[in-house]
């Protein structure tokens, strides 16, 4: 049986991963901005954390770890998105998508970390996206966060070197989940990009209802907490998105890149 500190836990892939570790028999401290909408199970507690305030953020983990003794394993699942065109994206907003999907992100696995380190072992997840390599048009603040996170989540590693403290990078492509409906959009009165806007939301909008569903996620995510050496990185998705695209893209100079997400997206 493993504790597990997940952020999240309320919707989507967080709720799907709660589930189905509560179902395997761990303990799960599971975050929520209003405790109301965790699950009421046995060995699943629910705790109140808003990543958009760093004392928030403190309280939580620390009120958590003194319930649980220790934490395995952290999952740094939570984050919303913003949709606006990036030439005029308010400082403000930008600053916003930080501190939810890399400070605070970034605050957690520090605060875990200095107890695993001291344990000797342990496991983080932290849930970036395949956004951070191909980018979602009129995303860029998220794009750019999940970047962030992504190559913080590679300079653990290297520092970590052989510690028994795994760091593993979730790159999650399209999953079916209420994303969208937590996407935040600013009301410009300019109207140059509103055509390009409205293209590039009908795709986002229709890929994610054909996309898999947030049960795939958990599933990995018990392999990766059963494994005795998890994979630095992974991509979870349908099989063009978790496999084949990112092979491609691997391989194919910046203007083919851009080219192809352009097309993907209709602009
Ligand atoms: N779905 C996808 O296609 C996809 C693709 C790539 C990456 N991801 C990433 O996967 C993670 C989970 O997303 P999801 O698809 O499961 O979305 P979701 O269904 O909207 O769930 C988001 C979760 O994050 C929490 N949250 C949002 N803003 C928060 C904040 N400021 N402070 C604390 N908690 C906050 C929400 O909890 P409350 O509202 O209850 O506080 C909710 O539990 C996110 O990091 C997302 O960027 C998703």
């Amino acid at each position: 049986m493993k504790k597990v500190f997940i952020t999240g836990a309320s919707s989507g892939i967080g709720l799907a991963v709660a589930k189905l570790l509560v179902a395997e028999g761990h303990e799960v401290w599971g975050t929520s901005r209003n405790i109301e909408r965790i699950p009421k199970m046995p060995r699943w507690h629910a705790v109140r954390l808003d990543l958009s305030d760093p004392r928030s953020i403190d309280q939580a983990f620390n009120a958590a770890v003194a319930e649980a003794g220790n934490f395995d394993v952290l999952i740094n699942n939570a984050g919303a998105g913003h949709f606006d065109s990036a030439e005029l994206l308010p400082l403000e907003t930008i600053t916003s998508q930080f501190q939810v999907l890399v400070f605070g992100q970034i605050q957690l696995m520090q605060r875990a970390l200095a107890h695993m380190q001291t344990r000797g072992e342990g496991l983080i997840i932290n849930v970036t996206s395949l956004a951070s390599r191909l980018p979602v048009p009129f995303m860029a603040a998220y794009n750019a966060a999940k970047a962030a996170l992504a190559s913080f989540t590679m300079s653990i590693q290297l520092e970590l070197g052989n510690s028994r403290v795994h760091v593993v990078d979730l790159q999650p492509g399209d999953i079916r989940t209420e994303f969208n409906e937590g996407v935040s959009k600013s009301a410009t009165a300019d109207t140059r990009y509103d055509a390009k806007i409205t293209k590039t939301w009908e795709v986002v909008e229709r890929v994610m209802k054909n996309a898999p569903g947030p049960d795939l996620v958990a599933r990995h995510v018990l392999k990766l907490i059963n494994a005795d050496r998890p994979p630095p990185r992974i991509t979870i998705g349908d099989l063009f998105q978790s496999k084949i695209a990112p092979l491609i893209f691997r391989f194919l100079p910046q203007r083919v890149r851009l080219w192809g997400l352009k097309r993907y997206y209709d602009l």
